[in-house]
C-alpha cells in the first residue's frame, strides 16, 4: 500500500489557566478509562461510543491509535487535562469529517467528564479550540454538530462563538434509538479574526 508522506506537523499542545489541550499518548489509557467510566451516565445519551465499563487495555489501544492518526495527519483527537497534566477532564478534537486536510475544514467534537461539567469548562475549551485552531492550525472553517435534543451542546456552541447554519431533519439516530434532527454550527477564520480584533480593542 502506498502511503502519502505525512508532511503536516500538527501543533502539540495549548495551555490556558484552567486546562491543557494535548494529543493523547501511550500511557494515557488508565486516565481515559477512569474518566469515561465514571461519566457513563452523563455520556450515554448522546455519545454512541460510551460503554459502562471500558477496559483500560482498550482505552490504551485507543490512545495509541489517536496518536498514530495524529502523526499521520488523519485525525486530531485531543485530551483536556488539568493544567499540570495530572487528571483528564474530558476529550475533544479537530476531526476531518468535512473533507481532507487540504480543504482546511474540521469538525470539533467534545465531552467533559461528569464531575467537571456544567461549570463553564466546555465553553472555555470551545473558545480555546477556535483561538488555537484559527491561529496555529491551518483551519479556515470549524464546525460543530449535535442532536437537537442536546441542549447543553447547543448552548455551548452558541456561547462559545459558533453560528448556527441550519438543521438536518431526521438525520441520525441517537444512542437511545430515537431519530433526531442535527443542528449544524460553524465559525470561519476570517470572521473570527475580525471579531477577535474587535474584542482586543474593547479590552
Ligand atoms: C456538552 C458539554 C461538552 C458541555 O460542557 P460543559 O462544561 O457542561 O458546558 P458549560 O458548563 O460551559 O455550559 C454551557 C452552557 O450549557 C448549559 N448546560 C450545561 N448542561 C446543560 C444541560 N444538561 N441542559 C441544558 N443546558 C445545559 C449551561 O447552563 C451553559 O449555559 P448558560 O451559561 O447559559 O447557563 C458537556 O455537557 C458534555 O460532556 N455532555 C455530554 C457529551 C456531549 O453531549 N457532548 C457534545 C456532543 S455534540
Amino acid at each position: 500500500m502506498a502511503l502519502a508522506p505525512p508532511t503536516f506537523a500538527a501543533p502539540e499542545q495549548y495551555l490556558e489557566s484552567g486546562f491543557l489541550l494535548r494529543s493523547y499518548r501511550p500511557g494515557d489509557g488508565a486516565q481515559v478509562a477512569e474518566a469515561v467510566n465514571s461519566s457513563y451516565a452523563h455520556l450515554k445519551t448522546f455519545m454512541p461510543w460510551a460503554t459502562p465499563e471500558q477496559p483500560v487495555e482498550l482505552s490504551e489501544q485507543l490512545c495509541r491509535l489517536f496518536r498514530a492518526r495524529w502523526l499521520l495527519a488523519e485525525d486530531f483527537t485531543i485530551g483536556i487535562w488539568q493544567p499540570d497534566g495530572s487528571r483528564l477532564l474530558g476529550g475533544c478534537g479537530y476531526h476531518l469529517r468535512e473533507g481532507g486536510l487540504d480543504l482546511r475544514n474540521a469538525e470539533i467534537g467534545m465531552w467533559i467528564r461528569a464531575d467537571a461539567a456544567g461549570r463553564g469548562l466546555g465553553t472555555a475549551v470551545l473558545r480555546a479550540l477556535l483561538r488555537w485552531g484559527f491561529t496555529e492550525w491551518p483551519w479556515l472553517r470549524l464546525s460543530w454538530r449535535c442532536s437537537s435534543a442536546n441542549l447543553a451542546s447547543r448552548r455551548t456552541a452558541e456561547k462559545g462563538g459558533l453560528q448556527r447554519e441550519g438543521v438536518l431533519r431526521s438525520h441520525m439516530i441517537d444512542p437511545g434509538g430515537d431519530r433526531r434532527d442535527t443542528f449544524c454550527y460553524a465559525a470561519l477564520r476570517d470572521e473570527w479574526l475580525r471579531e477577535d480584533e474587535q474584542r482586543q480593542r474593547r479590552q
